[in-house]
């Protein structure tokens, strides 16, 4: 058998290996060749029937390479007329040095110090907190109506859409707000979001200038207060005692470019702000100028007494931003929540959304307004409500009578979690490793401190503990397991 012809250029070294595709390992190994200059431009690559030879492989698959490295640019030429590597100097020209990690922009090194909540992964279990009784959510109902949404959308809504959101669940959200939480609103304030999280963010992003200061309640939600740091603010951390945030501190803690508040169930504590409280408040921003950012995360879980009206609801001078969720009501991976704004903040908002990512995803909007609109959304939240009650009342029942260090747990009126103090952090870590032993979830409260605080350690001791995340039989089963973890 005649040997093939020398090839014109050097392609040693390509091994293909015959149990995989043949024609992507060439044009791969002749594409890792061009781009580190081994091929050089201009060079002429060897007619197809030669390599082939070469390679002990068919023709066809050769034209098959070499037709790839022709669509991408890779060589020029008609095959039969010679093959040559295209002038590719830009491509060719060794790869630049990674960007320095030695002086990161000050927003990243920001972002460094601050650990953001990570994914609280895999099925709730009794005590996880910040869940609700997604195991009622009617998935039914929810696919039905999107598959309806689905199945002949409205071409009006499939483009990009208004970067505040889909204009049924704006109105919608509004008369839900005006009619449920006695809010006067109108749907042109209304902002959607990715969830309470991202409508905080946005307040971040919009509202703080870097070295701004920032009052938020401690202990309190540590993902808002990371939100506000990594925007540039010094944190202000602003006591708690049982009317809720202390506005006297407030007033101590000097000028702030604006407060965040939880006020119908702080959180962690559980404490409602109350009347006086709110009103000092709003007093404290028009005097000092100053946003207060209103996270009603859990506002439609109430229990007993009358809701007190939200602050967004006694505001006279458009201070307060008004954070609301579904995601609370409906389950978190669903990340849509709102904000309310004054009306002369919704423009500048939305067009920051705008840049951000247009807009939310159209699937679920236009499902939450439908399933608002044909009265499921209400009649859940009486569900939920129903069952948060109830998995509460398994709780306070079952929690065993003494735990050495352990204060007694208190009333819950509100929300889809309790707070109880512990008398000493050894005694909270303790208690929190004994229960994850038996499989039981316990949040430590001086978790949700500032780091910096004041007040002495063993005074942020506390347990947190979610009630609505598991049914009431398996909240009876993990009190029982943490009885005999704890030996009491
Ligand atoms: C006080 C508070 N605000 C906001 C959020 C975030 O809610 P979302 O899931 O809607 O982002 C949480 C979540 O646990 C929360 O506890």
């Amino acid at each position: 058998m005649p040997l093939p012809a020398p090839l014109p250029v050097d392609l040693s070294g390509i091994r293909l290996d015959p149990a995989r595709g043949l024609a992507r390992q060439l044009y791969q190994a002749l594409r890792e060749r061009i781009l580190d200059g081994r091929l050089a431009s201009g060079t002429r690559l060897p007619a197809s029937r030669d390599l082939a030879g070469l390679l002990g492989i068919a023709r066809n698959t050769v034209i098959r390479a070499f037709d790839q490295l022709y669509a991408e640019g890779f060589v020029e030429g008609r095959i039969g007329a010679g093959t040559y590597v295209a002038e590719l100097a830009a491509v060719v020209r060794p790869p630049p040095a990674p960007p320095s990690v030695a002086a990161p922009s000050q927003a990243l090194q920001r972002l460094q110090q601050h650990h953001l909540p990570g994914a609280l992964e895999g099925a709730p279990r009794a005590f996880r907190v910040g869940v609700p009784a997604f195991d009622l959510f009617p998935f039914e109902t929810w696919a039905r109506l999107s598959a309806r949404f689905w199945r002949k959308p409205s071409a009006a809504r499939l483009g990009y859409g208004d970067p505040a959101g889909d204009a049924q669940l704006r109105e919608l959200i509004a008369a839900y707000l005006r009619n449920g939480r006695g809010l006067h609103c109108d749907p042109t304030q209304i902002l959607v979001t990715c969830g309470a999280q991202q409508a905080i963010s946005l307040c971040a992003q919009l509202l703080v200038e870097p070295g701004d200061r920032v009052a938020i309640e401690n202990p309190g939600y540590r993902a808002a207060g990371h939100a506000f740091a990594v925007a540039g603010a010094e944190l202000a951390g602003i006591a708690v005692d049982g009317e809720g945030l202390d506005t006297a501190a407030l007033e101590r803690a000097g000028r702030c470019r604006l407060a965040y508040v939880t006020p119908s169930h702080q959180y962690p504590t559980g404490v409602t702000l109350s009347l006086a409280r709110r009103l000092e408040l709003l007093d404290w921003a028009e005097r000092h100028d100053s946003w207060i950012i209103e996270d009603d995360y859990d506002g439609e879980y109430r229990y007993s007494g009358t809701p007190l009206a939200p602050l967004a609801a006694l505001d006279r001078q458009g201070r307060v931003l008004y954070v609301g969720t579904f995601c609370k009501i409906a389950f978190p991976a669903l990340r849509l929540g709102y904000l309310l704004l004054p009306a002369g903040l919704a423009e500048a908002f939305a067009r920051r959304r705008a840049l951000d990512m247009r807009h939310s995803e159209i699937g679920s909007q236009a499902v939450m307004a439908e399933f608002i609109a044909a009265g499921h959304f209400q009649r859940h939240i009486r569900r939920m409500r129903g069952a948060a009650r109830s998995r509460r009342d398994a709780l306070l029942a079952g929690w065993p009578q003494q735990v050495p260090g352990c204060a007694p747990l208190p009333a819950v009126e509100a929300g889809l979690h309790l707070c109880v103090r512990v008398d000493s952090l050894a005694r909270e870590r303790q208690l929190i490793a004994s229960a994850a032993e038996v499989g039981v979830e316990l949040n430590a409260l001086s978790d949700y401190w500032l780091a910096d605080s004041e007040v002495p350690e063993d005074r942020r001791a506390g347990l947190v503990l979610g009630f609505a995340a598991v049914p009431e039989t398996r909240i009876a089963q993990a009190l029982q397991a943490l009885r005999r973890a704890w030996g009491v």
